[in-house]
């Protein structure tokens, strides 16, 4: 018998696709995917590994990483159980999707955002209620308040500042929209400390609905060792931690998370730096003709070129590797690069002068 084997599996696959990165992984200068081109030092490497060295492999560490989570939950000054801890905010993302989404309810996400929301709706089988972003790629507010209230959304995602846009949305808006509509509101805030907007942590206490996504993979500069923190008020936090996936946080993350909050001002230094060359190459930008640069509250800057495809081969061509976005909604002959070293900029400015 020939059995079509898609047929055994979740409906949801054939409408969802592999994760991918266009271009890859590696190149000599590697701006594509929002990352920090600082290390860590490597006496603080050395430390955290003497740490690490003396643990118990062959021992399963916590359910879930308590001590981390305590010192992150100090280091933001809310109480530990309203703080979780996870293998990266993608593996976070699963979990508060899984608590929140399922057959029958409703997203709203506001478009162009982050891909992944839209994959595990998809996969849960939950309805995604689109909201465009305006032209100039900055959130509509007003849209997204009547699309809660119309389509009566069971959840909401904000990314903010938000990727691929390198917008944000105020604290004010994210009040209005939280305190109007009858859903759970995420504020995915993996580019936080490069925003000249104000954290929505300060509205965990105040909104019981609203729960606040952290990265360590950008300003903190730990990508490889995925961390990932959520933030809500300890009720919704105790039901939100009922999916999540037991033992997910290694020692080592844990330990490197401790580390790096004891010895902060590495953190503060390299945003310093980043925020520094965001607004050079912005001004430098502005002076390129038949390029459009769009204003950014991120580490990464959107472009809009006359052929991004050419672009982006004649880059990749010298070794410089920025992201393709034209995909997305909005955002034709776009490409995004995040900022890095300040001769790899200097050599990403000269080559697009040229071309
Ligand atoms: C908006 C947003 N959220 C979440 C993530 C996932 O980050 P990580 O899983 O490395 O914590 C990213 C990564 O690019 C992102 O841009």
């Amino acid at each position: 018998m020939q059995r079509d084997i898609k047929n055994l599996l979740n409906p949801a696959l054939r409408n969802i696709a592999v994760y991918k990165v266009e271009g890859g992984q590696q190149a000599e200068i590697k701006l594509n995917q929002n990352e920090s081109p600082f290390d860590l030092p490597l006496w603080l490497k050395e430390e955290i590994l003497g740490e690490f060295q003396r643990e118990p492999w062959n021992r399963y560490p916590e359910i879930l990483p308590y001590k981390g989570m305590k010192a992150y939950a100090d280091f933001l000054g809310v109480s530990p159980d309203s703080v979780m801890m996870s293998n990266g905010s993608n593996e976070m993302l699963y979990t508060i999707f899984l608590a929140c989404l399922g057959p029958g309810k409703k997203v709203l996400i506001p478009d162009p955002s982050f891909s992944l929301y839209e994959k595990i709706a998809l996969l849960l089988q939950s309805q995604i209620i689109s909201v465009p972003m305006h032209p100039g790629l900055d959130f509509d507010t007003e849209a997204i308040l009547q699309a809660a209230n119309d389509e009566k959304v069971d959840f909401i995602v904000l990314s903010t500042p938000n990727n691929p846009t390198s917008k944000s949305i105020t604290i004010d808006e994210i009040r209005m929209i939280a305190g109007s509509a009858d859903a759970i509101v995420l504020v995915d805030e993996a580019y936080i400390e490069f925003s000249r907007q104000r954290s929505a942590l300060e509205l965990i206490d105040e909104l019981p609905n609203v729960i606040v996504l952290r990265t360590m993979s950008k300003a903190l500069a730990l990508a490889g060792i995925r961390i990932g923190f959520a933030i809500s008020n300890p009720l919704l936090m105790a039901e939100i931690s009922k999916p999540k996936i037991p033992f997910a946080s290694g020692r080592l993350a844990e330990i490197t998370l401790m580390h790096v909050l004891a010895n902060y001002s590495l953190v503060s230094d390299m945003v310093s730096y980043i925020l520094n060359q965001r607004d050079k190459i912005y001004g430098e930008l502005l002076t390129i003709n038949d390029i459009e640069v769009f204003s950014s509250d991120t580490n990464f800057l959107i472009i809009r070129v006359k052929d991004a495809v050419s672009v982006f081969r004649s880059l990749h061509n010298e070794g410089i590797l920025v992201r393709n976005v034209s995909g997305y909604h909005l955002m034709e002959n776009c490409l995004r690069f995040n900022i890095g070293l300040v001769e790899e900029n200097q050599r990403l400015i000269d080559k697009l002068r040229t071309l």
